[in-house]
């Protein structure tokens, strides 16, 4: 198991407010009558309701589930997890926060890739860990997140924790199952694996039943901003071991995902076939987009994202183009970790798409320059 903070192995804390619908469960009758929380309980609010609808209304002037129990009996009945396998919080960013703050206190080592996804390493040193990146394994095939270098990494420097996001972002690459069970085997038994899953919809083998199991010592994070069209309002899970759920309900923020954006994902959760047609639309544009891009001769690296990478000869290239797009309104993204500048992402949209949109990339590609 892997090393739980020492204020944190003991019973409690406990959250001081589970909220009405937690205590209408923990009873199993109804509760008519609230006249003791703290909402705005009289105040559905016209504005509101006259500029969004009724529904809008109905659902914004209590605090919601803060066991999200709707939107995890969805995740169970489609992807058969366990429901106390689940947590639910305001995007795969809150739980990256929230998983560093249950296991990695102020001045523990976490390992990440040098360039991948920033938002964990912003996180990790915010929160005063010391954050040990290790280079991506490039080839003339793919660029790739380092498993060895990462497991390297965790036993030379102790890591209390190593991040891998997978399908990675930027580079769209995706490690299989079974280099991710190794990299669990192969790290110390007390180090946390965080796998950012942000992308797993958009991975072929998404539907894998392997997926549905929690694995110790791994915590996964997964959001519905991209398949499910919901980044505006704040969802995601995490997927671990019950008594890992346990550990991370500790230090949730109890009401931060709100009950209008646990009603939308509930609604859109009971829409499978709108997402699995969502999805399908972005792997055919972004087929698209790499065929055209490959056939001008550009690097394009497989992706299995919403996205494609490309690799131009330097990152003052890269800079470059980046920059011209957006003089012309156009915003492409470039990592800031100068180990990925030479790398573009475009994701796949239709407007990337349209003739000439891209141009200014495709001379870079052509001629170089
Ligand atoms: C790898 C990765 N993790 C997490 C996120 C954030 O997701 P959310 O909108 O759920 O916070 C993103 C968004 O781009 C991402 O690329």
């Amino acid at each position: 198991m892997p090393l739980i903070p020492p204020h944190l192995r003991s019973p409690g804390p406990d959250n001081p407010f589970p909220g009405i619908w937690v205590l209408k469960r923990r009873l199993g009758q109804e509760i008519p009558h609230r006249l003791g929380s703290n909402e705005g309980l009289d105040m559905p609010h016209r504005a509101l309701r006259e500029h969004f609808g009724d529904a809008m209304v109905e659902h914004v002037y209590c605090y919601g589930d803060a066991e999200a129990l709707g939107v995890r009996e969805r995740l169970s009945k489609t992807q058969g997890f366990d429901l106390d396998s689940l947590l639910v919080d305001a995007g795969c960013d809150s739980l990256l926060a929230l998983v560093l703050r249950a296991t990695a206190p102020t001045g523990s080592t976490v390992v990440s890739s040098a360039g991948t996804y920033p938002t964990f390493g912003y996180f990790a040193k915010g929160q005063g860990c010391r954050l040990i990146e290790v280079d991506y394994e490039e080839t003339a095939e793919h660029l790739a997140p380092d498993i060895d270098a990462l497991i390297r990494a965790a036993h030379d420097e102790q890591a209390q924790l190593v991040y891998l996001a997978n399908p990675d972002n930027p580079t769209g690459y995706v490690h299989p199952k079974q280099s991710v069970e190794r990299l669990r085997r192969e790290l110390p038994q007390d180090c946390w694996l965080l796998l950012d899953e942000a992308y797993h919809d958009f991975r072929d083998d998404a539907a894998d039943p392997a997926f549905a199991r929690a694995l110790p010592g791994v915590i996964r994070c997964r959001t519905m901003s991209k398949a499910h069209g919901l980044a505006g309002l704040r969802i995601g899970y995490a997927i671990a071991e019950p008594e890992v759920i346990e550990l991370l309900m500790k230090v949730r923020i109890h009401y931060a995902v709100s009950t209008l954006t646990l009603a939308a994902a509930e609604v859109v959760l009971d829409a499978p076939d709108e997402t699995r047609t969502h999805i399908e639309g972005v792997l055919k544009r972004r087929d698209r987009l790499t065929r055209h891009f490959r056939e001008l001769g550009a690097d394009v690296l497989p992706s299995a994202t919403n996205f494609i990478g490309i690799r131009l000869k330097d990152a003052d290239l890269a800079k470059q183009v980046h920059a011209d797009l957006l003089n012309d309104g156009k915003l492409i993204a470039r990592p800031a970790h100068p180990a990925l500048g030479h790398v573009l992402r475009i994701t796949a949209v239709a407007d990337a798409l349209e003739p000439g949109r891209l141009a200014r990339l495709e001379r870079a590609v052509t001629e170089g320059l």
